[in-house]
């Protein structure tokens, strides 16, 4: 039976979220095209387990795009398709400012010539900077503090123009740390280089590294070590769902926090990890690092009331369960 419900075209469809994000419509009944050039995603997980048509491209490819929407009617875009490491944004913005900001821009024009007119953005809290307070509300100043978050945030205003000039709606996503894996352990975190706070506890916990470093130990937080908001994947892959719905209901442009609300500590995570795992995670203590904020916790009350999501997966001890099963799986 064919689907009743439209296509969408998601990029970055073979990485992490967007491979989350891409069972989560195919369970919705959506007919999905996946658009990505596997500078770092899996084709393995696209063949054997999504299932859907897979286009090998690149987002500043404009003639590929328009031949992809040319044969494609393609109802709405999720865009996740970036580069992601915010260390490598400061040593070579050229290629963040290149493949983030105008990869987008080009789908966005290429959308444009197509006629179509919704687009679901994976953003960043990254785009908040330094807070200014807790817990970080979406009317928070944006002031990023590397060339990553300025990607994100430079999207953000091309697609607000965009709105005003074209009538292209958007929902920005704002992410805080994305983490755990599909329950079912068919799919999963995997970075190369995986700079991902539980990721790197569970490869030591493997014995794929030495031990889990932790920068700082006497910050002003319960334990001294830094806190940050885990929010599940296949919760952020639901929250896509009602953004989608919501903007194909005829929804104004918005943007919405995507977090636990919950914060949760270095030494929180590892000691969830030691219990999970059974395993004696080895760490080592060393110094702050530059740029690290104590706490970053973000309230995501308006997607709670704007989209009515709820996260389902706040405990910490789902987040790394899940991710424990899939890297078992997939590295043990
Ligand atoms: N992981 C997080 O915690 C987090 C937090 C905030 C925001 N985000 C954003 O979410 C999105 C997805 O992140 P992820 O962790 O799944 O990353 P990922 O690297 O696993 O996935 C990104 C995918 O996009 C593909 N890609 C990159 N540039 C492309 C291009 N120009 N054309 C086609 N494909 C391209 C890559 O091959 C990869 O498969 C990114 O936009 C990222 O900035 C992630």
């Amino acid at each position: 039976m064919s689907s009743s419900k439209p296509t969408i075209l998601v990029t970055g469809g073979a990485g992490y979220i967007g491979s989350h994000a891409v069972l989560a419509l195919k369970a919705a009944g959506y007919s999905v095209v996946i658009l990505d050039n596997l500078v770092y995603g899996h084709r393995d997980l696209v063949d054997e387990v999504l299932g859907v048509e897979f286009i090998l491209g690149d987002t500043c490819d404009r003639p590929l795009l328009d031949d992809l929407f040319a044969r494609h009617d393609i109802a709405a875009v999720m865009h996740f398709a970036a580069y992601i490491f915010v260390g490598e944004s400061v040593t070579d913005p050229a290629k963040y400012y290149h493949n983030n900001v105008v990869g987008t821009l080009t789908l966005l024009e290429a959308m444009q010539a197509a006629g179509v007119q919704r687009f679901v953005f994976s953003s960043t809290c990254a785009t908040y900077g330094i807070p200014q307070f807790m817990p970080l509300t979406e009317d928070h100043p944006q002031a990023p503090i590397n060339p990553y978050g300025f990607t994100k945030l430079m999207v953000e205003q091309v697609l607000a123009d965009f709105d005003r000039a074209y009538g292209l709606k958007s929902v920005c996503f704002r992410y805080f740390n994305a983490a755990g894996a599909d329950p079912q352990g068919r799919l999963g975190e995997d970075h190369h280089p995986e700079t991902h706070l539980i990721p790197l506890v569970l490869q030591a916990a493997l014995g794929r590294r030495e031990s889990i470093a932790v920068f700082g130990t006497d910050y002003d937080t319960p334990d001294g070590t830094c806190v940050r908001d885990y929010i599940h994947v296949c919760d952020l892959a639901q929250a896509h769902i009602l953004g989608l719905e919501y903007l194909l209901d005829g929804g104004d442009s918005q943007a919405f926090n995507l977090g636990n609300g919950n914060g949760f500590s270095v030494k929180d995570v590892i000691d969830v990890a030691n219990a999970i795992t059974g395993r004696k995670i080895p760490v080592q203590f060393g110094d702050r690092r530059a740029g690290d904020s104590p706490i970053l916790v973000g309230s995501s009350q308006k997607a709670r009331d704007g989209l009515g999501w709820i996260p389902e997966y706040r405990d910490l001890g789902d987040i790394v369960r899940h991710a424990w099963q899939w890297h078992q799986k997939r590295h043990g």
